[in-house]
């Protein structure tokens, strides 16, 4: 395994749609997942797709944790979500569930430094492949959606900044405190 160097905005790889993968059991799609995965560890981020370590391939992995997803969406007084596993998905396809748009924090290890508020849609089903070939098929709503979203992004060579309606709240995270929004946290 290896930790591999991240793509950063204006790298060409970051802005051309991936190529999807033939065979989900090629030992090098196995190791670029191997290698995703501890470089997503590495650099404590939620989620990372192939694009962004120099490798155009239809592959992202995310991992959403229900104590974060519940503090982005707000307790709605349910029991708190489960986490999402962490996940690998190989030429995931994502279909909008509902229209209705939520805004919310995001931020890039491609886009180091900055974060922004982006709309998504609030309901998703995805679907995609794991490193075994097998078909996940899943609902997200919320924040887990919004990983989703942004990660798959990627493959079509969309960062985020490109979704924002209101460059007003592009801010470097450092920055946060100034905004009052010291709650936030980054990616
Ligand atoms: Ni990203």
């Amino acid at each position: 395994m290896a930790i591999l160097k991240i793509a950063r905005m204006g790298h060409p790889v970051l802005s051309q749609a991936a190529a999807p993968v033939e065979d989900p059991a090629a030992p090098e799609v196995g190791r670029l997942i191997m290698d995703m995965l501890e470089t997503m560890e590495d650099a404590q981020g939620t989620g990372l797709a192939a694009p962004q370590v120099y490798a155009p391939r239809r592959i992202v992995a995310f991992f959403v944790s229900g104590a974060r997803a519940e503090r982005e969406d707000g307790a709605e007084g349910e029991t708190p979500p489960e986490d999402v596993p962490l996940t690998v998905l190989i030429n995931p396809v994502v279909e909008v569930l509902s229209d209705d748009m939520a805004l919310g924090w995001e931020a890039c290890l491609s886009v180091p430094g900055l974060m922004g508020e982006v709309p998504r849609h609030s309901a998703i089903r995805y679907r995609g492949l794991n490193p075994r070939g097998e078909e996940i098929v899943r609902e997200a709503h919320g924040f887990h959606a919004r990983v989703v979203q942004h990660e798959c992004d990627h493959l079509d060579g969309i960062l985020y900044p490109r979704r924002m309606t209101d460059l007003s709240t592009l801010i470097f995270t450092s920055e946060l405190r100034a905004m009052g929004r010291a709650e936030a946290e980054e990616d």
